[in-house]
């Protein structure tokens, strides 16, 4: 049995519009569609995570509302340990404002309240949980000193980490030294250093910027081209998976949650990035961020067609 996987991030309740095209500034469109579901990114990879075989430990802050309890209903029927999902009641819980077009692409606006309240002490309550597990996944709509203080006890204890840097902002090289493996998109990737990501020439020049800055190795994901593998020996793109979009919110998300199970797993990276670019697949085809994320039944049924 695979030790824990303890997932650090934000927890959101998601507003959504589908509509035919996201308004421009200045612009009302009308015609959409309302829905609510369960996101944050930290969430999606705690979820993406448990359906997909892992023993989920979940370190996050939600406010003392009826969103923060909704979120650990939610969290307890996927069997995730949330010891560690803190309360506040002086901040309302995260919230995110999300429009959905017609091929599934989406923007995003988030107020992230009790997220950005997680503290490096909420961190270090869960220290004796981190140094069990068997690999730490993090993003970054937290404060990034939370960040740091959690990569900094993984690293005390060996264990491997996962940092997918959504939404993207700079990073120090001291933190990115004991990065295990980053997972930025296209547009992350960019936004770190300075190159236009666009294909697997500059996916490659991308990784190979940030592995010069410490981190062992890279998987940029580059939606339906795929994924770029960078790692110590070798460069390699694995395709992605072709399915009707509905909705590409937290794609990232169950890709991150079950390339960290496929790992503690004990199989191959190119084998996890496999595994989760499926999980991705899947998620794609169903509109919601927590309601899209598969389980390990569906992951592999769509493995062996
Ligand atoms: O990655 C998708 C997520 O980003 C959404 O669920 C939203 O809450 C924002 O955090």
């Amino acid at each position: 049995m695979p030790r824990p996987i303890v997932v650090i991030g934000s927890s959101n309740t998601d507003m959504i519009v589908q509509l035919d095209r996201i308004p421009a500034p200045g612009e009302t469109v009308l015609g959409g569609r309302f829905s609510t579901a369960a996101g944050g990114k930290g969430a999606n990879q705690a979820v993406a995570a448990a359906r997909a075989g892992g023993q989920v430990v979940f370190v996050a802050r939600v406010g003392s509302d009826s969103f923060g309890n909704q979120a650990l209903a939610g969290f307890a029927t996927d069997g995730i340990d949330t010891r560690f999902v803190f309360r506040d009641s002086s901040v309302a819980s995260g919230i995110a404002c999300i429009f959905v077009d017609r091929n599934g692409q989406n923007s995003i606006a988030v107020a992230s309240g009790a997220n950005m309240r997680l503290t490096p002490g909420d961190i270090a309550a869960a220290e004796d949980a981190i140094a069990q597990a068997s690999v730490v996944l993090l993003q970054l709509e937290i404060p990034l000193e939370t960040v740091v203080a959690a990569v900094d006890i993984a690293s005390a204890h060996r264990v491997p980490v996962i940092l997918n840097p959504a939404p993207a902002q700079s990073l120090p090289d001291g933190l990115l030294a004991k990065v295990s493996i980053l997972t930025p998109n296209e547009i992350e990737a960019g936004m770190l250093t300075g190159i236009s990501v666009t294909d697997e020439i500059s996916a490659k020049a991308a990784a190979q910027i940030l592995r010069s800055r410490g981190v062992a190795a890279v998987i940029i994901t580059l939606g339906d081209r795929g994924s770029l593998l960078s790692g110590c020996d070798h460069a390699a793109m694995i395709p992605a998976f072709k399915v009707k979009p509905v909705d590409a919110t937290a794609a990232g998300d169950v890709f991150n949650g079950a390339l960290a199970v496929r790992l503690s797993e004990g199989h191959s990276i190119e084998d996890a990035v496999q595994f989760a670019s499926a999980a991705a697949a899947i998620s794609v085809t169903r509109l919601g961020a927590q309601p899209s994320a598969p389980r390990r039944k569906e992951i592999e049924e769509f493995l062996g067609k």
